[in-house]
């Protein structure tokens, strides 16, 4: 964009009409650029190329009454290029201008327009539910603490009995590091460096993401569990029992259904699953329970003896349960979300849903 200012022109130079008619053109350059509206710019236009005496306009009647031939021509080259380069610069202002919309009354800009209103943010579903189970787990006296989420083989499975070779591991579905490190597969490692920690007894819960190869409308590659480890004299499966209770109930209302189903996990004996009736259907058996009308939100046992010796715990004296609830679930269950994709995939149609 050329605003006329540079660049040779020809005749003028210093004394003279020349010189005056550079300084008037001057000046029109700078308020064309400085022009804030068309109104203004029109202005600008007319007091400088209008036809009559606009103030360069003028330098042209003085053409004829100099009698030097060579400064006539020269001053005549002058002022035509400026009013030529002048107009240029008016009409790319105007341009300019007309680009951001503003034309006559409307370029104003009305400050008493009421701003649109302001929308107030929201924890996205997973937030909820952890804040939800943290708050659940501190009625109990449990402390939320954290551990590392590449974390190293040995606690990942080693410790938790599943040693190297051990079938288990291939259930997995591991992403690997390198040969000692793992992205963790669950929170299960925690229990080992918490008991390492903290000795017994004690009550933890162990908010945080794993890590799976795996991805369809239930499994994520990426997803989030709460460990529980609750370490004492006299613990018993009872306990266990009891806590899922009141957790569940705590987070559906006492009218959903739940149950616990004998399972199998290396680090804990005996092994429960927890299932919770399925919100979508109520029961009946829909695609997100797999026509079951049950979900499984947790596993959970009684702690492993060797486990606990691996964590440093007499098991002689003390033991405990532990337990991993898989928080998408929970979400999905809670607020009724068929795909639990739509939790990762933060498309704004979902997750801006109040
Ligand atoms: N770590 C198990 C899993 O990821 C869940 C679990 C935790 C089971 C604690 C028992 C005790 O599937």
């Amino acid at each position: 964009m050329s605003d006329g200012r540079t660049g040779p022109l020809p005749g003028g130079g210093a004394g003279g009409a020349g010189s005056d008619v550079h300084a008037v053109a001057a000046a029109a350059f700078e308020e064309v650029a400085s022009a804030a509206d068309l109104r203004v710019l029109d202005a600008v236009r007319a007091r400088y190329l209008g036809r009559g005496d606009g103030l360069l306009t003028v330098f042209r009647k003085r053409i004829g009454s100099i009698p030097d031939a060579e400064a006539r021509r020269a001053l005549g080259q002058t002022v035509n290029a400026l009013v030529e380069r002048l107009t240029g610069a008016v009409d790319e202002r105007r341009a300019s201008l007309s680009d951001v919309g503003t034309d006559g009354a409307s370029e104003a800009i009305d400050l008493s327009w009421p701003p649109p209103p302001l929308r107030r943010g929201h924890l996205h579903p997973v937030s909820r539910v952890f804040r939800d189970v943290r708050r659940i787990f501190g009625q109990l006296g449990y402390i939320a603490v954290e551990g590392p989420e590449v974390e190293y083989d040995r606690y990942n499975f080693t410790l938790v009995n599943m040693p190297p070779g051990h079938p288990s591991r291939d259930t997995q579905d591991t992403f690997f590091i390198d040969d000692d490190r793992v992205l963790r597969t669950h929170t299960s490692p925690v229990q080992i460096r918490s008991m390492l920690v903290r000795g017994a007894p004690q009550r933890v819960i162990v908010p945080g993401k794993v890590y799976r190869r795996d991805y369809d409308a239930t499994h994520f590659p990426m997803f989030f569990q709460v460990e529980g480890i609750c370490i004492d004299e006299g613990i018993a499966l009872s306990d266990l029992k009891g806590t899922l209770e009141f957790f569940a109930r705590s987070v559906y209302g006492a009218d959903r259904s739940i149950r616990l189903r004998p399972h199998h996990f290396e680090f804990t004996e005996p092994s429960v699953e927890l299932d919770v009736s399925c919100a979508m259907c109520g029961g009946k058996g829909c695609r997100l329970c797999k026509g079951s009308g049950w979900l499984e939100v947790a596993g959970a046992g009684m702690i492993h003896p060797h486990v606990l010796g691996n964590g440093g715990i007499d098991a002689s004296r003390y033991s405990g349960f532990a337990f991993g609830i898989g928080i998408e679930r929970i979400a999905m269950l809670a607020y009724g979300i068929e795909d639990g994709r739509l939790l990762y995939e933060n498309d704004v149609r979902f997750v801006s849903q109040g």
